[in-house]
């Protein structure tokens, strides 16, 4: 590995620069990257060892839980757990917030995940992601851990990333400052820098959303659609529509190349009117990094790392993606008020 940083050099340096720095954060994230090798490993095999398919249960979103999805919650609450620096975490797949069980040390840090995303993929061989959100407590250390220590608004997370299981493995975080890409070696199994200080284009050439739900849509999200398929926007040309159906392959592609990703509130469904992501462990954290990239994230009028969360599993109407491109959706919806 002639002159490649690792992510754990990375950090390292980085934590260096920290005045007071106490290695705590470096510690959470070391079983962040164990428990992402851990997963892929697993991902890679899906087809050879019994993994694919669904568990039998439903979980709290309402979705029938994947053998995968399952798998992946696990491992990360098992390995985090053991960081000795959380006080708390929040998944995707559980109901409540998850304790970190009696017996192991704890810390500041609070982390919140989504195990995988894209489960609708899994079973096809496709894309699919494990996404996380970290925060540090609010509350005296000496007093129980509050509600509201978990429930910040996005602009309090100190740090924000995905692991996207694809034709390679990479894992693409961010501390605020910048977006840092790192991609798997398998032969040597260290995530490499490979995509320093990632730069979201100011405007890009692709919309994604599933637009087989347009007939739901609210008119500006309608108007919105319109406006990247039509020749009237600023490149004179129809976007290209790609929709992979995973947020993190979807909104990892956008991120290199440039674009926007929509999931708009769905008026079908009385309990989604404001869409299928949720803004803890989906939003935010992407969110997060779009900004560091240099673009934005919107849910239609206020930026969605200001939304103060009320419930654990809140969802979000979601536009992400390069600046202009979003700025644009801001617009229009500014129209309908
Ligand atoms: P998850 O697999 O973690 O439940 O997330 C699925 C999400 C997200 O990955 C994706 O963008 C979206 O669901 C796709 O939803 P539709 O199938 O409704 O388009
Ligand atoms: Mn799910
Ligand atoms: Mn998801
Ligand atoms: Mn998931």
């Amino acid at each position: 590995m002639p002159q490649q940083v690792t992510v754990t050099e990375h950090i390292i340096l980085h934590q260096n620069m920290v005045p007071k720095a106490t290695g705590q954060f470096t510690r959470l994230f070391n079983e962040i990257v164990l428990s992402a090798k851990i997963i892929s490993r697993q991902v890679n095999k899906a087809g050879l060892v019994d993994v694919l398919g669904f568990t039998g249960d439903t979980n709290v979103q309402g979705e029938e839980v994947k053998k995968l999805d399952e798998y992946a919650n696990r491992i990360l609450i098992h390995r985090l757990a053991r960081s000795g620096v959380l006080c708390a975490m929040a998944s995707e797949e559980n109901a409540d917030i998850i304790e970190i069980p009696h017996g192991l040390p704890q810390g500041g840090y609070i982390i919140i995940f989504d195990p995988l995303d894209g489960s609708s993929n899994i079973d096809v061989n496709v894309n699919i992601g494990t996404i996380f959100s970290i925060y540090r407590r609010v509350s005296p250390s000496s007093e129980p851990l509050m509600t509201s220590d978990v429930l910040q608004p996005g602009v309090e997370q100190v740090a924000a990333g995905y692991i996207l299981y694809g034709s390679s493995t990479m894992l693409v975080f961010t501390t605020g400052t910048g977006v840092h890409g790192f991609t798997l070696d398998p032969g040597v199994g260290e995530f490499l820098l490979s995509h320093p200080n990632i730069r979201i284009p100011e405007q890009g050439k692709i919309y994604s959303v599933n637009e087989g739900y347009s007939q739901y849509w609210d008119e500006p999200t309608r108007e919105v659609v319109n406006y990247f398929k039509s020749s009237e926007n600023n490149h004179k040309k129809p976007y290209s529509a790609r929709y992979i159906g995973s947020l993190v392959a979807d909104f990892h592609r956008n991120l290199l190349y440039g674009g926007i990703f929509l999931y708009p509130a769905d008026l079908r469904d009385p309990k989604k009117p404001a869409g299928k992501l949720r803004l803890l462990c989906e939003a935010n954290p992407m969110a997060m990094l779009v900004e560091q990239a240099g673009g934005m994230a919107i849910d239609g009028h206020k930026r969605i790392l200001e939304i103060d969360p009320d419930h654990l599993h809140q969802r979000v109407p979601l536009f992400i993606g390069s600046r202009d491109d979003v700025k644009k959706v801001q617009q229009i919806y500014a129209k309908y008020n």
